[in-house]
């Protein structure tokens, strides 16, 4: 065997190949039937999936020759890229995270928002391993009651398993929001429950962000925020009540003991976070036919990234910010296929193309900026980039503003959606509901933040009344899906207990 095939350079492998590899840690795509929409694995005679509603039939290799299981492979790995993509950056902590679990050793992730934890600790249990996983999600209203009944149960589960390989793995996922980190500490680094040894087929892991301040930069920006300026003796008064308003993230400091298994993931440096661009950018439908749109929004992503870190913070933006980018543009693609001639529907040209992927990107960067200066400023580094690659658009005044974005929400506002009398469709209530309608739609979260008298609740209001599914008068908006309103008041005295109510009711009312 040569040099290379023994050690080969993992960094110029792609998604298939890396999976490929990972397959290799379990037998789970080799000698199991596996669904093909929830990936659970069953018997080789199974039939059917028992899990999810999919009435699609268990797919398996052909037979066990390794040509036959590279194919099945490379086939679950194309699958699977929709919604995890593998990067030599994920790979190697995934192997680091095996290696750690095989050894004994509780597995601690820390890093800042949207670097990607949670879903590398499902992605490898549930798509790889295939492993029991149980994620219990802490938050400030867990109790040290809930903790031990959570645990309870699951030391009842582990004991019921026959099989002596089956282990439970248990991810508590954001453990340092919870004052009772004590008990957590105890549970994951000394392996007992109250002084009562804990079943070794139990595997823990845990995810978190990091205790650190506010930069210069953010604690600014909160002070130049929109909304009534009150003095600043009043604000440190109603806002540090309780909470320290200095901290990025609302956490507890951790325990001594936890700090020595901590893995500080940090956030994703340049070249990673390309890398994992290029790669989720493969989700965006008929993008990658397009080799000079494909490399320009890459460029254009990159650089957004780089400019919301440079003007606020390190945590400002994430793999999250792609992931919806993502999602905005093969909405709108299909929301613009669906409005022009039937020939394009399978085959959209490229200004179909240009028009998904710049409103997306004004989605998702542009209207967080909150002053019209900074939009001023991003517009203009946008359109030099734009102008550099595509140097007819330099011919368009305000090409992105009033080409792309005004023309947008003329088709989707001013031409179909009715408006209470005596409301004037400026600026404000015009880009609000646009937000509004495409984050929903898309089950992105969405916070509306404005100065009193700007538009907020009558957005809400006007695309709740024009949103009724099928009963809606238009013809669009029928194929778009109802709209139901559960609304909850937020105040300085809301407990966990009150915001769990609300999403009771919300289930309740659409029957689940
Ligand atoms: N390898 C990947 N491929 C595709 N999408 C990814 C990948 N990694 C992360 N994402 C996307 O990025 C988003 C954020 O990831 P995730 O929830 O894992 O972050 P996190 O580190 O747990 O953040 P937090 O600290 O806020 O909990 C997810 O919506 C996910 O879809
Ligand atoms: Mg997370």
């Amino acid at each position: 065997m040569n040099e290379q095939a023994m050690l080969p350079d993992y960094n110029t492998f792609g998604h298939s190949e890396l999976f490929l590899k990972l397959a290799s840690l379990s037998n789970k795509y080799f000698n199991k039937s596996i669904c093909s929409k929830c990936f659970d694995q069953y018997d080789l005679k199974q039939v059917k999936c028992g899990e999810c509603a999919s009435k699609d039939l268990l797919i398996r290799p052909i037979s066990f020759d390794s040509k036959d299981i590279e194919i099945f492979q490379r086939d679950i790995a194309k699958r699977l890229q929709s919604s995890y993509v593998l990067t030599p950056d994920n790979f190697i902590k995934m192997l680091l995270i095996y290696m750690r679990v095989q050894s004994g050793i509780p597995v601690l992730i820390m890093g800042e928002t949207g670097c990607g934890k949670t879903s590398l600790i499902k992605f490898l249990c549930q798509k790889i391993l295939d492993e029991d996983l149980e994620i219990f999600r802490i938050h400030a209203g867990v109790t040290a009651d809930i903790i031990i009944n959570k645990m309870n149960a699951y030391i009842k589960k582990v004991q019921a398993y026959t099989d002596e390989e089956k282990r439970l793995w248990i991810f508590f996922d954001e453990f340092n929001t919870t004052t009772n980190i004590g008990l957590l500490k105890e549970i994951m680094c000394e392996r007992t429950l109250l002084g009562e040894p804990l079943p070794n087929k139990m595997v823990f892991l845990g995810a978190c962000n990091p205790r650190r301040q506010k930069t210069a930069q953010l604690i600014q920006n909160d002070n130049a925020h929109v909304g009534l300026r009150k003095n600043r003796y009043e604000m440190q008064k109603l806002l540090w009540a309780g909470t320290d308003q200095r901290l990025l993230y609302t956490v507890v400091p951790m325990p001594e003991t936890m700090l020595e298994y901590i893995w500080d993931y940090g956030y994703l440096n340049e070249t990673t976070e390309l890398d994992y661009i290029k790669t989720m950018l493969l989700r965006c439908k008929y993008l990658s036919n397009f080799e000079v749109i494909f490399n320009l929004v890459i460029q254009l992503l990159f650089q957004s990234q780089n400019h919301f870190r440079q003007i606020e913070d390190a945590s400002s933006v994430s793999l999250r910010d792609i992931d919806r980018f993502c999602r905005l543009y093969n909405w709108f693609l299909d929301s613009i296929c669906q409005r022009g001639p039937q020939e394009n529907l399978d085959n959209p040209p490229d200004t179909y193309i240009y028009r998904a992927s710049f409103i997306a990107l004004m989605l998702c960067y542009y209207f967080r900026l909150h002053s019209d200066e900074l939009k001023d400023v991003y517009v203009k580094k946008i359109h030099t980039i734009l102008v550099e690659k595509i140097p007819s658009i330099a011919k368009v005044p305000n090409y992105l503003i009033s080409y792309i974005l005004h023309r947008e929400q003329k088709w989707l506002i001013h031409d179909r959606m009715e408006v209470p009398a005596n409301t004037a469709r400026n600026r404000a209530l015009c880009d609000n509901i646009f937000v509004l309608l495409a984050c929903i739609v898309n089950r992105i979260p969405l916070f509306l933040c404005g100065k009193p008298g700007s538009s907020k609740s009558s957005a809400v209001q006007i695309l709740m009344s024009n949103l009724k599914g099928k009963k809606s008068k238009d013809s669009y908006f029928q194929t778009l899906p109802e709209l139901v309103a559960v609304s909850f008041h937020g105040s300085q005295n809301c407990t966990s207990e009150s915001i769990i109510k609300v999403f009771e009711r919300a289930a309740k009312s659409v029957g689940v």
